[in-house]
């Protein structure tokens, strides 16, 4: 008995899944989309607290390496000059959804995150795609044609529903954050299995934590927010970052410990100015000629009231007023301030990453298709491929693009 046949089997109803499904479906291929999670595209809805930043106005596709990491962030240079930004604010506009743009191009829907979705489904249904959802995958395998066959080969796919058999198969089953909405590893497991090469996994994006004794002293600042500039890296490789940070119970996060997460090595320490936009040694050397305050007060006139307090409790040279401070305890602190530095002890992990760093080995594929070059008709797009964006729409664009790129090489 012939297997149900379709032209593309696509595993995954996230960003990338969906959206190539709709323009695959589009363009004529009879498509199935299967993903095993109960809800359709759980990670777009709570993506940028529930409104979806899902592209970046300022990403430049002629150097993505500004805004992508990855061993070679050159690879995605095809996809993304190929479906830009723009392109995706036009579909946007075309279904009528209202957006906004919030900080440094990043893109926001004005009501929800759930007109994303729906404009997904929408153009999954202008393709007649179908899709099996809530349905898990068992087993895959490969049958190669013979040589009098024209086609390159087929894969069965033993499913929930029976099996399935396509010319092609797309893998867009994402990272490894969040697995309590359905993320897992099906994606590394079936580069494994085709022996497609892969870069170490971490968590990016995320939070970062210090041990417990360490921390004692800045865990009373939790929940104080601060533009810093935070910097990592050797002099050569070094990565700096202008954001807000925050501090919490167990660690660092907000945008600027998010971003500087996806650079950090295990092992190695931040820096992180706490006053950027001050002249730190200059502001205290006029308080102390001027003021007869205490320096937390002082203090307090150039960084957050709480910071300024927890900071000048540490030595007893700062715990006067500023008028009776020696002009190297006032550089001291200065220097302190402007130098944090501390080395994180690990990171919150995949329960609160955003992203997974790493993933299919991008030497393995096309960048003109996304599919394996020693594997005929086997692609992989969005967030399982060593591809990681920024915060801040970039991993959504990453996921339309790369899409967008299998779709039209089916
Ligand atoms: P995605 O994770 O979207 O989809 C993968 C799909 O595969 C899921 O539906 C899953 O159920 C399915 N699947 C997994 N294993 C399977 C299996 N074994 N069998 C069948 N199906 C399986 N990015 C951005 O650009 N802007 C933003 O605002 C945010 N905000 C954000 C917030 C939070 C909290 C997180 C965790 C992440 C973000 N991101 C983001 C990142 C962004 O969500 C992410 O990069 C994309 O969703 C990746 O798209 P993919 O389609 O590759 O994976």
């Amino acid at each position: 008995m012939s297997l149900p046949f379709f032209d593309a089997i696509i595993i995954g109803a996230g960003a990338a899944g969906l959206f190539c499904a709709g323009q695959a479906g589009q363009r004529g291929l009879k498509v199935l989309l299967i993903d095993h999670a109960d809800k359709v595209a759980e990670k777009i809805r709570i993506s940028g607290g529930g409104r979806c930043n899902f592209t970046n106005r300022d990403l430049d596709p002629a150097a993505p390496h500004k805004h992508f990491v990855g061993q070679n962030p050159q690879f995605c240079r095809s996809a993304l000059s190929r479906y830009t930004p723009a392109d995706f604010i036009a579909l946007v506009q075309k279904h009528g959804i209202p957006f906004h743009e919030k900080h440094k191009g990043q893109l926001f829907a004005d009501r929800s995150a759930e007109d994303i979705i729906a404009m997904l489904l929408a153009e999954c249904e202008a393709g007649g795609v179908t899709r099996w959802q809530p349905c898990g995958v068992r087993k895959i395998d490969f049958l190669a044609s013979s040589a009098s066959e024209s086609c390159r080969g087929s894969y069965q796919i033993d499913t929930d529903r029976g099996p399935v058999s396509a010319g092609a198969l797309v893998i867009a089953t994402g990272g490894l954050s969040i697995p309590k909405i359905g993320a897992t590893d099906f994606g590394y497991r079936l580069a494994q299995q085709f022996n497609i090469p892969l870069v170490e996994r971490k968590p990016g994006l995320v939070p970062l934590t210090f041990d417990g004794a360490g921390w004692a002293p800045y865990a009373q600042l939790a929940g104080l927010a601060l533009p810093v500039q935070i910097s990592t890296g050797a002099k050569k490789s070094r990565m700096a970052f202008d954001e807000d940070l925050l501090f919490t119970h167990r660690g660092l996060s907000g945008p600027a410990v998010l971003q500087i997460s996806s650079y950090w090595q295990e092992g190695t320490p931040l820096a992180i100015n706490l006053a950027p936009t001050v002249d730190l040694p200059a502001a205290l050397a006029q308080g102390k000629a001027r003021s007869r305050k205490l320096v937390s007060n002082e203090l307090a006139t150039l960084v957050p009231s709480r910071l300024a307090d927890a900071w000048a409790s540490r030595e007893a040279d700062w715990q006067r007023p500023i008028n009776e401070a020696s002009d190297k305890a006032l550089a001291r602190l200065a220097e302190q301030l402007a130098r944090w530095e501390l080395t994180p002890t690990g990171t919150e992990g995949y329960n609160k990453a955003e992203v997974t760093l790493g993933g299919v080995d991008t030497k393995a594929l096309s960048q003109q298709t996304m599919e394996c070059k020693a594997q005929p008709g086997l692609y992989f797009i969005g967030e399982v491929v060593d591809v990681t964006g920024w915060l801040g729409g970039y991993n959504f664009q990453w996921a339309w693009a790369s899409a967008h790129a299998c779709a039209h090489a089916l």
